[in-house]
């Protein structure tokens, strides 16, 4: 299993969404329908299953959605049909065995760390290459990223905390689902 965390600070859960505003950038929600679509996309390609977590840390949220990427109904055509998807999945998420947990971070890392090697995505971490042994033994893998914006200092320090693998894709900062692509590439069979 490869599961993405992705951690943005602007979504709201239960704001309303549309195609218009959202291409208009609202919450900069765009950025995770990218990243489920470069996701979707990769499902038939690797041999692990696929899930993404957003982590929505607005300070009024505080909560994870979890998406199965098996479970999609549909491969997503483009840009467009993810964003949709996307909004269905937000509004509806039972429809694709998603689910919205109220969890802060530091609990939802400690989780997962129960049973998936954690890896922190930062410019400033060892480079994958030294990584690639442990990437070919591990069969649950987590990465954690940024969306449009970094991690902040006190999330970072839930993953020193836990010991996450700091890694890095060189100096150059990454879009998010660039990111994604780099990672799942590795796993190419
Ligand atoms: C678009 S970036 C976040 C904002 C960006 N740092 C900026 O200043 O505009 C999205 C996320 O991808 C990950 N990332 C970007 N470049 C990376 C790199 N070279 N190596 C590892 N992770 C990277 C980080 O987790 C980052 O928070």
């Amino acid at each position: 299993m490869l599961t993405f965390v992705i951690v943005s600070s602007t979504i709201r859960k239960d704001s309303k969404k549309t195609i218009k505003s959202v291409v208009g950038g609202q919450e900069r929600f765009d950025v995770l329908a990218r990243c489920l679509l470069n996701l979707d996309r990769w499902k038939e390609r690797i041999e692990h299953d696929l899930n993404l977590i957003i982590y929505l840390s607005h300070p009024e949220e505080q909560i994870s959605l979890n998406i199965p990427l098996k479970m999609l109904p549909s491969t997503l055509n483009g840009e467009l049909d993810s964003v949709f998807g996307l909004i269905n999945i937000f509004s509806k998420p039972e429809l694709s065995n998603s689910k919205f947990i109220n969890i802060e971070f530091g609990d939802l890392m400690e989780d997962l760390s129960k049973s998936a090697t954690i890896y922190y995505l930062n410019p400033d971490g060892d480079p994958l290459t030294k990584l690639s042994e442990q990437l070919d033994k591990d069969t649950n893998m987590c990465f954690v990223l940024g969306s449009q914006h970094d991690l902040s200092e006190i999330q970072e320090q839930v993953l020193y905390k836990i010991k996450a693998h700091h890694v890095s894709l060189g100096e150059q900062d990454y879009l998010a689902s660039h990111v994604i692509t780099t990672i799942c590439y590795q796993f190419l069979p």
